[in-house]
């Protein structure tokens, strides 16, 4: 997701120093080229070496460094650059950049860039909630800096409160989408995601292999590009993405009306859950005991809730642009086609969920789309982000004639 780009790394002093070698491990997975600046404070807490060896970038840590120097380093850098992150930013860079200081490498630098710039800070509470520190931030936040705002938790100085250093994850996430176009920006989007169970006694449940990867990943992908993300989840064993309101939900039916109290807001709605077709006509309200060599549980049909959104234009609420998938084992395309047609709906992703590379449960997934038009599109197999950013593609480029 990061390939082709530049990112500017600053580490400033504070305990927090070692989790950037978390998110510099996550920058470089993802492709990019990340430079480390690191500042005298910051190799107290961490040798250069470190982040040398995992950038497979020198470090910089002088600003009049004679080698790096021969090409005005600090400006070089600077203007090369598509990113710059300051994790862990501390009260002091953070006080210097507001104030227009620039007396080494990190603050000289970031002075310098035309690039986006994220902080990350970390510091003790006292130290977070000052009006100097408040004031400094909001100065920066007016003229255009990021910020991923610290946690609450117990920080290293023994006190407890604001001040602890977002996760790693919650830092790459924000790069993420400092780089992304905001094509959705003012669209809200619902997402549902992950398998529904339905309950045959207090301790059993009728469920299936989803995992939810892939409506995750639709997810963080919408809200990157701007969107108001609300993912209805069943149960999954998934991180909650970053900036998305997520509704937790367990059976059909409880997805069936969450799905449906949002509807009104919506421009677009994506089905990835993969929803039980049946639940037990009734529930048993105490475990079933075994007695018998053989059993029955008689089922009854769950609300198909896709088909429910795709009838609403003939009805008083106007229909937001539906996404379905479709998970089938054969006749991949003639189904699609069929589900496409019978449930109303703008485009269809079709997987075929018998390859062990795509479907249920994986990283990566391979899909057909089609579209209501009659055309179709054909997405090789690739991770379910890149799956999720090509299908949010089409939905952007059909969105404004819908
Ligand atoms: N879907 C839904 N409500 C259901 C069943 C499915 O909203 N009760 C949605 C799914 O979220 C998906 C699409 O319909 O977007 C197709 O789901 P799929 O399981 O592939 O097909 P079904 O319509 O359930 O048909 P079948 O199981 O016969 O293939």
């Amino acid at each position: 997701m990061l390939r082709n780009k530049k990112i500017i790394l600053g580490v400033c002093g504070g305990i927090a120093a070692y989790k950037a070698i978390e998110l510099l491990r996550l920058l470089t997975k993802s492709g990019a080229d990340v430079h480390v600046i690191m500042t005298r404070a910051a190799q107290e807490f961490v040798a250069p070496l470190t982040f040398q060896t995992l950038s497979s970038n020198p470090v910089h840590t002088e600003l009049f460094n004679l080698i790096a120097e021969r090409e005005i380093g600090h400006i070089s850098l600077a203007d090369r650059a598509d990113l710059f992150i300051v994790a862990p930013a501390t009260a002091n860079i953070i006080g210097k950049i507001a104030n227009g200081i620039a007396d080494d490498m990190l603050t000289t630098t970031v002075m310098a860039t035309k690039a986006p710039v994220l902080f990350a800070p970390a510091m003790n509470v006292n130290m977070f909630t000052n009006p100097i520190y408040q004031e400094n931030e909001e100065k920066l936040r007016r003229l255009g800096y990021l910020f991923e705002a610290p946690i609450s938790g117990n920080l290293a100085c023994g006190w407890q409160g604001e001040g602890k250093l977002a996760a790693p994850e919650a830092i790459f996430e924000s790069a993420l989408a400092a780089l992304t176009e905001k094509d959705l920006a003012g669209r809200t989007i619902l997402i549902t995601a992950g398998p529904t169970r339905e309950e045959i006694d207090p301790v059993r449940y009728i469920s299936n292999h989803s995992s939810g990867k892939m409506g995750y990943a639709l997810a963080r992908a919408a809200r990157r590009r701007g969107a108001k993300v609300l993912l209805v989840s069943g149960p999954t064993a998934l991180d909650k993405p970053c900036g998305v309101s997520v509704i937790a939900v367990t059976s059909a039916s409880e997805m069936q009306s969450e799905v449906m109290a949002h509807v009104a807001k919506c421009d677009v709605v994506i089905k990835a859950a993969a929803v039980a077709d049946y639940r037990p006509l009734a529930r048993n309200l105490t475990k079933i005991k075994k007695s018998a060599d053989s059993t029955t549980i008689e089922l009854i049909k769950n609300p198909d809730i896709l088909a429910g959104l795709g009838a609403l234009d003939s009805g008083l609420m106007p229909r937001p642009f539906l996404v379905g998938f479709a998970a089938e084992t054969d006749a991949l395309a003639e189904n699609a086609a069929k589900k496409l047609k019978e449930k109303n709906l703008d485009m269809i992703v079709a997987n075929d969920v018998s390859q062990a590379d795509a479907g249920f449960n994986v990283d990566t997934n391979r899909a057909l789309l089609f579209f209501r038009d009659g055309s179709s599109s054909q997405c090789g197999l690739m991770s379910k982000d890149q799956l999720a950013g090509s299908i949010l593609d089409h939905v952007v480029a059909r969105l404004t004639q819908h």
